[in-house]
């Protein structure tokens, strides 16, 4: 059996730096890594991430959106996430289904339980083994950028407030899969953190490792 992790929080929190920290982690320690990210990963990914977060088109419906991300994943699901889990390979993704429950749901107000049937669809079912969320006050996330650079990144600060809250209401109520990590310190601390969540979870998958060369 093969460990899936996904990484969620709001934009700037050090998401995708942490996921290559921890894909060379565990590379180190002999683990096979697929590290991946939504939306993307695949050549439909790619289109669609670069239009969802590109596009001036402000007129954008939130159900649109919503189904575009939702193609995004079934994407990399079937064609990325599922054929590397079943080679035995630890899979890091940078965000999964619970972005959308996040930024669309609590973010965007579209009913969740719309949404838990569109992810549903999207993902077969699979849930990741291990949720990490980096959590921090979404304004000081938001400094870290330099400028906006994209559709997200320029939503009022509400609208990433009302993610946050949407992130912490999942985690609450499904603690066994999800982990708060304090994201507001260094990189290094959180990296630290991340480790420690991570490290006692492999000797409980039987993962394949890499013969030492
Ligand atoms: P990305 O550059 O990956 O995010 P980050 O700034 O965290 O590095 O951009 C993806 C954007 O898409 C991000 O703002 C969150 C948003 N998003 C959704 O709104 N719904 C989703 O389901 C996903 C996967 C992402």
């Amino acid at each position: 059996m093969a460990l899936f992790i996904s990484l969620e929080g709001c934009e700037g929190c050090g998401k995708s730096t942490q996921a290559k920290r921890l894909t060379a982690g565990l590379q180190r320690h002999g683990y096979r890594v697929t590290r991946t990210y939504e939306p993307g990963g695949t050549p439909l990914g790619e289109q669609l991430r670069r239009y969802l977060k590109k596009s001036r088109d402000a007129a954008i419906s939130a159900e649109a959106e919503l189904l575009l991300f939702a193609a995004a994943r079934s994407q990399l699901t079937r064609n990325v996430i599922l054929p590397a889990l079943k080679q035995g390979h630890v899979v890091i993704c940078d965000r999964y289904a619970d972005s959308t429950v996040a930024y669309q749901g609590y973010g965007r107000g579209l009913p969740l339980d719309t949404i838990a049937t569109v992810n549903h669809l999207a993902t077969g079912g699979l849930q990741p083994d291990l949720v990490l969320l980096l959590d921090m006050d979404p304004s000081r996330a938001l400094q870290r950028k330099k400028q906006p650079r994209d559709r997200f990144e320029h939503e009022v600060v509400e609208f990433h407030e009302r993610v946050r809250y949407g992130y912490l209401e999942l985690a609450r109520s499904d603690p066994s899969r999800w982990t708060v990590i304090d994201a507001s310190g260094s990189f290094a601390r959180t990296t630290q953190y991340i480790w420690q969540t991570v490290s006692p979870l492999l000797d409980r998958y039987s993962l394949l490792q890499q013969s030492p060369e």
